[in-house]
């Protein structure tokens, strides 16, 4: 048996000829693959994450955004190439199958399900951000242990607390100011035990056997609705996706339209120290963490049999929608903290909240229903995408095909591993930080890209002679420059995340070997 097995690119054309996905419909042009990629790509990564990134890098988020994006274009480059190349779906999954063979293939596709499956985990946990958002706005108050997972409850009550607490400490300091935000942060970094006492009071959590319970019941059923969405069928059709990326990018443009007005530029600092008060260091780390709001432009090219002209338009399709978002995330992470010093900028809902602070509440509403929309599509689209990769797998043999690729006799979509994948995104989101499962995710897909990076570059050594529609420029550079950017994010990540990670991809090493190297279909097809 050879684990390296990799699967002949004249094969996987074949397979596309004979599957029925040969009989869809090859309508989508440049102008709706950009919009499918800007449909997946805007979501919780600027609505919600760009909050806590802003506390790593100051003002330099700003960079923080170029970084990431350079990083991504450069992934981006090499994903066209073998997108042009193999236009199948199944994304990073097949392309190692082609190149690197079936044990890369397998780790690509484990892999994929932390990018697919948690990241819908970390959109459910900040769609419900926003929802708790838009119901303190009609006064309806959700407990908060109903509202976050335990330790964001936590922190929120904890919050709550200090600034009663740095109030009750002297009268005359007025919430807003710099110094009411410095003794809030004093009491909150001191973790007085008359702090920890109060918050827990405060977050009246139910205890089973013995433990505080924290669930984000928004998070939860969010996912399950999306995933009975998915299982019944409605897929995002072209024309509903379009509808949610006009309204998203409108809501972003109406962000940075409205936003610049009130932006006080001294709040951007007046030298590099201020502008960066971590220094590149901060910057980098904000990179690593807002990578989130890049995700899903490799989406466009899960649509590879829907193209009307793939060799072209899908690298045109991946590069605008990147080109496209991070023109708009530097714009917004400008006018963010441009608005809002950057330490008090919110993490739950930070755009909203710097309007909402400022007197705007009509301006800060339309974003927080702007940003429901438009996280709502991006869990739709991350969820369909886990379940087009486990359904290769599962239909090359890697995982039980009775279960993985069975297919509902009305719906005609692979509602069992929908369902299966869906309640555990529901679960995860909500019980888990956001910022825990959105750095797992981050780490995981830098991971692919990495690999992807790399298979470009192994692919021109060994299948020098095949057609290539769209050649990533500049080789080997681009690749090279891509294992550079997204490695030096993945080390950013920190040992945690990497730890998280490795235990990650063992316990899909041990499926591996214990299961789907026996059951391939690739390797039996060749040992009889
Ligand atoms: N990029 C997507 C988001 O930010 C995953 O929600």
């Amino acid at each position: 048996m050879n684990i390296f097995a990799t699967k002949p690119l004249s094969m996987l054309l074949k397979e596309a000829e004979e599957s029925g996905e040969h009989s869809l419909k090859r309508t989508l042009g440049p102008v709706q693959l950009t919009a499918l990629g800007v449909g997946a790509v805007i979501g919780a990564g600027i609505f919600v994450l760009a909050g806590l990134g802003a506390h790593y890098a100051g003002p330099g988020l700003m960079l923080s955004f170029v970084l990431s994006g350079l990083g991504c274009a450069f992934a981006g480059l090499c994903y066209a190439e073998f997108a042009a190349m193999i236009p199948l779906a199944g994304s990073a999954y097949t392309y190692a199958y082609a190149t690197l063979g079936e044990l890369f293939a397998w780790i690509i596709g484990w892999d994929l399900t932390l990018e697919y499956a948690m990241g819908a985990s970390t959109v459910s946990s900040g769609w419900s951000n926003n929802f708790v958002e838009l119901m303190n706005v009609v006064h309806i108050k959700i407990p908060l242990w109903l509202a976050y997972d335990h330790w964001t409850g936590l922190r929120t009550a904890e919050g709550v607390v200090a600034r009663q607490m740095a109030q009750a400490s002297d009268a005359s300091l007025a919430p807003g100011t710099q110094a009411f935000v410095d003794k809030v942060m004093a009491i909150t970094t001191a973790q007085s035990p008359e702090l920890l006492r109060r918050a827990t009071e405060l977050l009246n959590a139910p205890h089973v056997f013995g433990v505080d319970i924290g669930f984000n019941l928004p998070a939860f059923v969010i996912a399950l609705v999306i995933t009975a969405i998915l299982v019944i069928g409605i897929r995002e059709s072209a024309r509903f996706n379009a509808v949610i990326v006009v309204v998203k990018v409108a809501v972003v443009l109406f962000v940075i339209g409205l936003g610049m007005k009130y932006v006080n530029f001294s709040n951007w600092g007046h030298d590099w120290a201020s502008f960066a008060p971590f220094g590149f260091s901060g910057i980098g780390a904000g990179a690593a963490y807002i990578f989130f709001a890049y995700i899903g432009f490799d989406a466009v090219s899960t649509t590879a049999q829907e193209a009307k002209n793939p060799q072209r338009d899908l690298p045109i399709g991946i590069i605008a929608s990147l080109i496209l978002c991070t023109l708009l995330y530097v714009m917004v992470a400008g006018v963010l903290t441009g608005m809002v010093p950057y330490q008090q900028v919110n993490i739950e809902a930070p755009i909203a909240r710097a309007f909402l602070d400022r007197g705007l509440t009509v301006a800060s509403n339309v974003i927080t229903v702007g940003a429901l929309a438009g996280l709502t599509s991006v869990m739709l689209v991350m969820l369909l995408g886990q379940s087009r990769v486990l359904y290769s797998m599962a239909n090359d043999g890697l995982l039980p095909k009775g279960f993985f690729a069975a297919i509902h006799p009305k719906f005609r979509t692979p509602w069992k591993n929908t369902i299966l994948v869906g309640l555990l995104a529901a679960i995860v989101g909500s019980i888990t930080p956001i910022d825990d499962i959105g750095k797992m995710v981050n780490i995981g897909t830098l991971l692919a890209f990495v690999i992807v990076c790399i298979a470009v570059i192994v692919l021109r050594q060994t299948n020098p002679e095949q057609a290539r529609p769209f050649r990533t420029p500049l080789m080997p550079l681009v690749p090279i420059l891509g294992i550079l950017f997204n490695g030096y994010m993945m080390y950013k990540l920190g040992w945690l995340n990497w730890a998280r990670l490795i235990v990650w991809l063992v316990i899909g090493l041990v499926i591996y070997f214990m299961y789907s190297r026996h059951h391939s279909v690739l390797q039996h097809g060749r040992e009889h």
